[in-house]
């Protein structure tokens, strides 16, 4: 017997950047796999690479290109299609190292390559096809669901304006029915994915009416979304999230400077004061619970004063985790072209004294979560040891014991015994 187990065609891929990507890559995967493709778990056996791009720093996009030589080199005879982020705003350099190139707009054009079997061409256009198309999805506890496409926000620093296109919401229709299709299959939790969802406006109440639906959908048991822009992020919003039983009490809320002066070049649009009072808002009207961030370190003309202030709001809203970042100039954005670019090793130092008091800030918030009992929705065995794992309503991962009657999709309470670096431990006590 040869080593192949089928004729069929194997593909494999490997995805960059942030959540809108995973998702595109699950749409992929599941068209290729509907059309009767095989998936396998290592590049080196694929007739069929896909490369999903992502453009948001200088390092991910140079990685896409190290990434192709290498997968050109170590498997010749795949096709290569590269996808994504850069796929849209670079897709004369990657048509040269690669069979086909998708942009984020075509994604539907796998459905065209899959019957054809032809990855070749490039698809990349500046509107989004069909934006209410409903995608498959992988069966799992927990669901990534777009409700809006692109973005129209511009802020100086961000090529996703360039690489997502302008903001199309979806209707609430094809958001419903995926959503009812996905609980028929088993899925417990959704995200709600967008770059902004507070400008949602497919519906006269916008993001709040929308989260008011989906909370209408039986079977679901959570809603998590997710970026809030501080700009619109409202006191409704708050409300919603403390009166709809089924929204998870987590906001990302991404601060990117403490300096007003910073936040005006960044094009962001709101006071750190502004910001602060909002973030303060929703500790109030929910004491329980979690608030995430994301900051840019080193952005042009970035005094150290200015970063001072980036740690004071940090200190003050006590993140429960933050992703920070070395500002990077990126192509095609207004900050690149500004003033006062500051050398690598101030920006690393700067990195380095803001993640450490992260460290310690979300050290301190798991160790409050000992002795105190959570919600968890059990996802799966843990990756390590006989333990299984979840998240509680704050996003927070929560392993706890195996137990017999314990499966997949079910929602228990878990005592916490004890914080790790990023996780909670517990004993399941229901
Ligand atoms: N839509 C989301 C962010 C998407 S990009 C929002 O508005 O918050 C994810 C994060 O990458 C951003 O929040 C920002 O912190 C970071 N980022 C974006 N452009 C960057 C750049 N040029 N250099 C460094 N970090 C950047
Ligand atoms: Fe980028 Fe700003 Fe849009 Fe977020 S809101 S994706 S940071 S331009
Ligand atoms: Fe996401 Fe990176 Fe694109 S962060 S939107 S995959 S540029």
């Amino acid at each position: 017997m040869g080593e192949k187990v089928s004729d069929a065609l194997r593909f494999y891929i490997k995805t960059y950047g942030c959540q809108m990507n995973v998702r595109d890559s699950e749409k992929v995967y599941c068209i290729l796999r509907e059309a009767g493709y095989e998936p396998v778990d290592s590049p080196d056996k694929a007739d069929i690479v896909v490369v999903n791009s992502c453009a948001v720093r200088e390092k991910a996009e140079g990685k896409i290109y190290s990434e192709i030589g290498r997968l050109r080199r170590m498997n010749p005879k795949a096709r290569i299609v590269s996808m994504g982020c850069v796929a849209q705003f670079n897709h004369e350099k990657l048509r040269k190292l690669s069979s086909a190139v998708v942009g984020t707009s075509k994604i539907d054009s796998f459905y065209k390559m899959a019957h054809s079997g032809r990855f070749e061409g490039v698809y990349v256009d500046e509107r989004m096809s069909d934006p209410d198309h409903i995608f498959p999805h992988k069966p799992s506890v927990s669901n990534f669901v777009d409700i809006m496409y692109g973005c129209n926000n511009f802020c100086s620093y961000c090529i996703v304006p360039y690489t997502r296109g302008r903001e199309v919401s979806r209707s609430p229709k094809a958001i419903l029915d995926e959503i009812k299709r996905l609980v028929d299959s088993g899925t417990k939790e959704v995200m709600l994915l967008g770059q902004n969802v507070n400008s949602y406006n497919a519906l006269k109440g916008g993001f709040v009416e929308l989260l008011e639906l989906v909370n209408g959908i039986k079977g679901l048991k959570r809603i998590r979304f997710t970026t809030s822009h501080p700009k619109d992020f409202s006191i409704e919003l708050i409300k919603a999230m403390r009166d709809l039983d089924k929204v998870c009490e987590h906001i990302h809320l991404p601060l990117q400077s403490g300096s007003d002066r910073i936040l005006r070049l960044m094009g962001r649009r709101y006071t750190a004061a502004e910001y602060l009072e909002k973030a303060m808002l929703f500790r109030e009207m929910i004491p329980e619970g979690s608030i995430t961030t994301d900051i840019i370190v080193g952005f042009p003309g970035e005094s150290d004063e200015d970063f001072r202030k980036t740690l004071q709001i940090v200190k003050t809203v006590q993140y429960d985790t933050s992703f920070s970042f070395k500002y990077s100039p990126r192509p095609l954005t207004r900050a690149a072209k500004m003033e006062g670019h500051l050398p690598e090793d101030v920006k690393l130092e700067r990195l380095n004294e803001l993640q450490e008091l992260q460290a310690s800030i979300t050290q301190k918030r798991l160790k409050e979560a000992v002795g105190k009992s959570f919600e968890v929705l059990v996802e799966g065995p843990a990756l390590k040891g006989e333990m299984m794992s979840g998240r509680n309503r704050q996003n927070v991962v929560v392993n706890f014991r195996f137990k017999d009657n314990i499966k997949e999709g079910d929602l228990v309470e878990v005592r916490i015994t004890k914080a790790l670096k990023h996780s909670l431990v517990g004993e399941v006590s229901c």
